[in-house]
């Protein structure tokens, strides 16, 4: 990575901004505690000055002029750096004692700098000038501690900000690589999928950090989408297959009726044929959008409160005689109310089916058995035959769209019933399940009881 690029990642200029943060932080704490520090220094330091001066005050009072002067000699001889400075004046202004140029200074404080002190020293002196009986006595020490501790200080500081601010940079490049290589390679999944590929996955590192925690997300709808084109392009691949065969019957009796009519002869026979078979597409097609209408899940908000026994024996009832009619005995076992909330037309429709299938798909001479069993917070609806049966194998096929056993193809129906009532048992978060039934087939539907929902007439039994 160059270091120009190194601006443009977000975990970089966050180091860096930190590094930032912190630094002006320490300054301006660091200025605060080093300013009183030094104040206090300085109070210390005119103290001893005072301390001092007071001493020759004494010394004056006590023993006049010449004690005096012999006492700022012997201090001025105790210190030959310089570091403290004297200079006694009589009162004409002649200099009687002193280490520093006779220049004129003001009474009271002042920070005066060495070299017009005569001093040969960078430092600056705090100076105090007052009256020691007749005599002017000035009394100065060097500021060397101070400058020293701010140059201690300063330098410290600088070399600290220097540290933190390579050390910043060397961490926050390695961040940045780390983070781009990681970034990278999710856009590189990310532009397979632009390209079509669904089963690109972004990586996880296993860390569980944020990065893992989106990249999960975007996995997990990642598989979904997949799932849900491998099933449309399943679902699209069917009905291009299935319809042919209607759409190539439909052409023959057209081609027929046609060649009779060039021939002279009564083609009214084909004509009616291609007119049902017309009428059959256009059936599949209507059962196809209203499954994947169901499947769009809108219907949701239509839903209230269903009584699924009543429901049943409403549908066994008007399905008696067809029953009958197909050599068939259909009965309802006995049941009481049971309430789930959802879509009555389209449980009817589904219960319905499931009637439907067991007429049409069973030999003459079965017996039909529907019911609606409750147990604990379960209700299961429920359609068994003693039919032929359909193999385990075969179970979860027949719930795609317009797939129909091989032994089905000579009976009527498109295959789309089963496929509805998936749709429609997904759309109440049911369970829908093929099972065995000794012989034959038993389809259940099972709900959610939903006893909020029960309207207070139907608790007493009656049904809606
Ligand atoms: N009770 C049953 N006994 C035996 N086989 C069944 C039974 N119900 C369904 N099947 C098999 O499952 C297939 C799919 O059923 P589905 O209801 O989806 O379609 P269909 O009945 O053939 O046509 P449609 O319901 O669209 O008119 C049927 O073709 C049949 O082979
Ligand atoms: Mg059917």
């Amino acid at each position: 990575m160059r270091p120009g690029e190194l601006w443009r990642h977000s975990s970089f200029r966050l180091a860096l901004g930190v590094t930032f943060f912190i630094l002006a932080t320490l300054a301006v704490v660091g200025a605060a505690g080093f300013g009183a520090m030094t104040t206090q220094l300085a109070a210390r330091q005119d103290a001893r000055v005072r301390e001092i001066f007071n001493v020759f005050q004494q010394t004056q009072a006590n023993g006049g002029q010449s004690d005096l002067i012999e006492a700022i000699g012997i201090r001025i001889k105790a210190t030959p750096s310089r570091s403290a400075v004297y200079l006694l004046r009589d009162r004409a202004g002649k200099v009687l004692a002193g280490n520093i140029a006779d220049i004129a200074l003001p009474q009271g404080w002042i920070t005066v700098p060495a070299a017009r002190l005569g001093v040969p020293t960078d430092y600056p002196f705090r100076v105090f000038t007052g009256q020691v009986g007749p005599y002017s006595l000035t009394i100065g020490l060097t500021n060397a501690d101070l400058d020293d501790l701010r140059e201690i200080v300063q330098s410290a500081f600088g070399w600290a900000a220097l540290f933190v601010l390579l050390a910043t940079l060397v961490v926050g490049s390695l961040l940045a690589v780390r983070v781009q290589r990681r970034l990278a390679r999710a856009e590189a999944a990310v532009a397979r999928v632009a390209l079509g590929d669904l089963t690109a996955r972004l990586p996880v590192s296993g860390h569980g950090d944020d990065l893992d925690r989106m990249s999960q997300a975007i996995n997990a709808s990642l598989a979904r989408l997949e799932g849900l084109v491998e099933a449309m392009r399943q679902v699209s691949a069917d009905i291009a297959h299935d319809l042919r065969t209607p759409l190539n019957r439909l052409r023959i009796h057209i081609e027929e009726a046609a060649r009779k009519s060039e021939a002279g002869s009564d083609s009214s026979e084909d004509l009616a044929a291609a007119l049902a078979q017309s009428e059959a597409i256009d059936g599949t097609f209507s059962a196809l959008l209203r499954i994947a209408q169901i499947e769009a899940g809108a219907r949701r908000q239509k839903f209230a409160p269903v009584d699924l026994a009543a429901l049943m024996t409403n549908a066994a009832e008007v399905y008696a005689d067809v029953a009958e009619d197909a050599g068939h005995s259909l009965r309802c076992e006995a049941m009481t109310p049971a309430w789930v909330l959802g879509d009555k037309e389209l449980l009817t429709q589904s219960v319905v089916n499931l009637i439907e299938n067991a007429i049409r798909h069973c030999p003459p001479g079965a017996t039909i058995l529907c019911g609606v069993r409750s147990e604990g917070a379960m209700i299961t609806a429920f359609v068994a035959d003693t039919g032929p049966g359909i193999p385990e194998a075969e179970r979860d096929k027949v719930l795609r769209r317009l797939y129909r056993l091989e032994k089905s193809r000579t009976t009527e129906g498109s295959g789309l019933g089963l496929a509805l009532v998936k749709a429609v048992a997904d759309l109440h978060d049911a369970c829908l399940r093929l099972s065995d039934a000794g012989p034959g087939l038993r389809v259940s539907l099972t709900f959610q009881r939903t006893g909020g929902a029960i309207p207070p007439a139907a608790r007493s039994g009656q049904a809606l």
